[in-house]
């Protein structure tokens, strides 16, 4: 499968057209941004540590019968994809306060949640993202009810399994973000990625922040800390 054409260049990844009308090519870019792109940095390897993680955790979900855009990973920095049409929608899993949840409801960080929370979040850059629910969903017609339906499920699915794949690993699953997409045949698929910078992820021993706080907070080494749930899931880093 051949690179085409530049289709779109996020904060994070690129993607590029194929010469396979319904395959895209995904490149992990190494940039690091926090608070809607107000923080910035360039963190050399990064991209790396994420196509490897994400990858790793994709290729894990589909073999546990998880619909996913996922084709296969290419090379240290590029995954091939199936083309869908993205939801413009955040689905945040949250298992244990913090984040924003420990800040909007005066909550603690570290609180336990007894059972999973989902939330959503307006995908949109000039409104910063906000927290809807699922009345606003329907009114922005962003999803149909059956949609989002089939997006809560998957979501706790995937929750089930990166729990317990995560604390096989002495590393406990906080919370995190997923994206979905619709494929040409109508099917909701799990798309975008699964990385450090889209979940948080505590050392289960010390509760040590192994994912994108660390950067935010500015707490230690963000390539340590991912090279670190790379290790842990059995990956290792390649040699560019
Ligand atoms: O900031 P907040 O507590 O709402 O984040 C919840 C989870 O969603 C965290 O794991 C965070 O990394 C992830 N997230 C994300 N992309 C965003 C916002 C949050 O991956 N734009």
């Amino acid at each position: 499968i051949q690179k085409g054409p530049l289709l779109y260049e996020g904060k994070a990844k690129k993607i590029y057209q194929t010469n396979e009308n319904d395959v895209l090519y995904v490149v992990y870019k190494d940039s690091a941004t926090a608070f809607n792109g107000e923080k910035k940095a360039e963190i050399n390897g990064k991209g790396i540590l994420n196509n490897e993680i994400s990858s790793l955790l994709f290729e894990m979900l589909k073999e546990k019968g998880i619909p996913t855009h996922f084709i296969q990973r290419i090379s240290s920095r590029e995954q091939l994809v199936k083309r869908v049409s993205i939801i413009p929608l955040e689905v945040v899993v949250r298992n244990v306060v913090a984040g924003s949840l420990s800040k909007r409801l005066g909550l603690k960080e570290g609180i336990e949640i007894k059972k999973p929370i989902i939330e959503y979040y307006y995908k949109n850059d000039d409104l910063g993202d906000p927290f809807i629910n699922q009345a606003h969903i329907e009114l922005l017609e962003i999803a149909t009810k059956e949609q989002l339906a089939k997006m809560e499920e998957i979501a706790l699915k995937v929750n089930d399994i990166l729990t317990k794949y995560f604390a096989e690993r002495e590393v406990r699953l906080i919370d995190f973000k997923l994206e979905f997409g619709v494929a040409e045949d109508g099917t909701i698929l799990l798309a975008d990625e699964i990385s450090p910078d889209t979940c948080r992820l505590w050392d289960a021993k010390t509760n040590e922040k192994l994912d994108k706080d660390v950067f935010r907070r500015d707490i230690g080494n963000l390539t340590d800390a991912y090279t670190e749930i790379l290790k842990r899931l059995g990956g290792t880093v390649p040699c560019t």
